[in-house]
């Protein structure tokens, strides 16, 4: 058992209207101009950013804008990004969007609190020291970036996707209104459940030893998100899954589902953000891809918790012995991503990587953490992963 730290600082605001409290909230922080941060349009066509904007003003808080952050986000915007910040002597930057903009916001509080080239941190050369406060209105349920200590960054340059976890980073607060993801594409909404899940798979798939609560409270969330996404996929206007989907994701990244654990093994992540990085797809439907063919890698060394996971989480019966319950298990998770759309291998996903793009991803993923084995349920090397992404084609 792991018990050190929990550490969850951010304020939730939580429902219908909640992003007119925004100007408040960052009155309550102590701070009077902000960086307004957000994507493509998404926010500014729903009328979201106008709702912004006045509760800004009524709260007497000055502020500039740079939209334009892309899904995979860039680290070019970043640096735009900073320049504006200490020009405008900003104090917060507020974002409204998804898990790309809060994570762009993120690295722009980084970049604009401390000194040298913010890419540093994501290549894990100098570790943050320093970070703006973050605030966020989120607009879809999927990274949990609203919460986590972490953000996910693009270089353009070699198309190298980057994280940093840091608690600097942890938002002090997050609007989080279910009906702003109304306007969500089938696809987006999908992808967000996937994600949402594999937070809590990449913690409870580990090998040391676990909190019975913990594990109790991560299968209660995997069964809330299956079901709930199922009425999504039929019914995307129902409020009551909006809303515990958009719970489900801050509760799934905040650490709660890591309690007590070792941290998780992470390799699927790791292994997704090259696909990104290299491809541009989008982050759920990237682990949707090759979450299948990881599982079967790598569970023969943890037959007992994919066990639980089937029986507990998936709620399939059991088969003949360990190894084909977890089997059942694995296989009843993908046909569930199949169900809401996503893809459960590479030419499912799109794309049709060379054996030597795999080999690039595969050592790049070993040497994005720092060229030790990848993941903990089975310590994977380069090999491997390559291995894993054969398996997914
Ligand atoms: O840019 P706009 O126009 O807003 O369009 C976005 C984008 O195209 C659209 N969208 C968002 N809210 C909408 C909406 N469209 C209509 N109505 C709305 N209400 O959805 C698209 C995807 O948005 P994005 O922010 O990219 O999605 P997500 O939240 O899934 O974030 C993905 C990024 O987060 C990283 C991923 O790697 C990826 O880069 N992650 C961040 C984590 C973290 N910081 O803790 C953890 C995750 O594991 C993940 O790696
Ligand atoms: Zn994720």
């Amino acid at each position: 058992m792991n018990l050190s730290a929990y550490y969850t600082p951010t304020k939730i605001v939580f429902g219908k209207g909640a992003e007119e409290q925004v100007g408040a909230l960052i009155r309550e922080q102590g701070c009077r101009k902000v960086l307004l941060h957000y994507g493509g349009g998404s926010a500014r066509r729903s009328g979201l950013l106008d709702r912004v904007e006045r509760s800004l003003e009524e709260a007497g808080v000055a502020y500039v804008s740079l939209g334009g952050v892309v899904p995979n986000p860039r680290l070019s915007l970043v640096y735009e990004g900073i320049r504006l910040a200490r020009n405008e002597q900003v104090d917060l930057i507020l974002a409204v969007g998804g898990g790309s903009v809060i994570d762009s916001a993120k690295a722009i509080g980084y970049g604009a609190a401390t000194e040298g080239d913010v890419w540093d941190y994501y290549t894990g050369a100098r570790k943050p020291e320093a970070c703006l406060p973050i605030g966020a209105v989120l607009t879809i349920a999927a990274a949990g970036s609203e919460m986590s200590n972490s953000s996910v960054i693009t270089k353009e340059e070699g198309g190298l996707k980057r994280g940093c976890n840091n608690d600097l980073c942890r938002p002090a607060f997050a609007v989080m209104n279910p009906e702003l993801t109304l306007t969500l594409p089938a696809y987006q909404t999908a992808c967000g459940c996937a994600d949402i899940l594999m937070h809590t798979m990449e913690r409870y798939f580990n090998h040391g030893d676990n909190l019975e609560l913990t594990d109790g409270i991560s299968e209660a969330l995997m069964r809330t998100v299956l079901r709930n996404a199922l009425v999504l996929k039929d019914h995307p206007e129902n409020y009551r899954a909006r809303a515990e989907i958009m719970w489900a994701s801050s509760l799934s990244h905040n650490g709660l589902t890591g309690f007590g654990t070792d941290g998780g093994d992470w390799a699927t992540h790791k292994m997704e953000h090259e696909l990104s990085g290299m491809f541009d797809v989008a982050h759920g439907a990237g682990l949707t891809a090759i979450w299948g063919s990881w599982a079967r890698y790598v569970c023969q060394n943890r037959l007992d918790r994919f066990m639980h996971f089937a029986l507990r989480a998936m709620q399939v019966g059991p088969g003949e012995g360990m190894e084909q319950t977890a089997l059942r298990g694995i296989q009843a998770m993908e046909d569930f991503f199949r169900s809401i759309g996503l893809p459960t291998s590479l030419s499912e996903l799109g794309i049709s990587p060379t054996d030597e793009q795999l080999e690039q991803m595969a050592e790049s993923c070993i040497q994005a953490v720092g060229g030790r084995p990848l993941g903990t349920v089975k310590p994977l090397t380069a090999q491997d992963v390559a291995a894993i992404y054969r398996m997914a084609r």
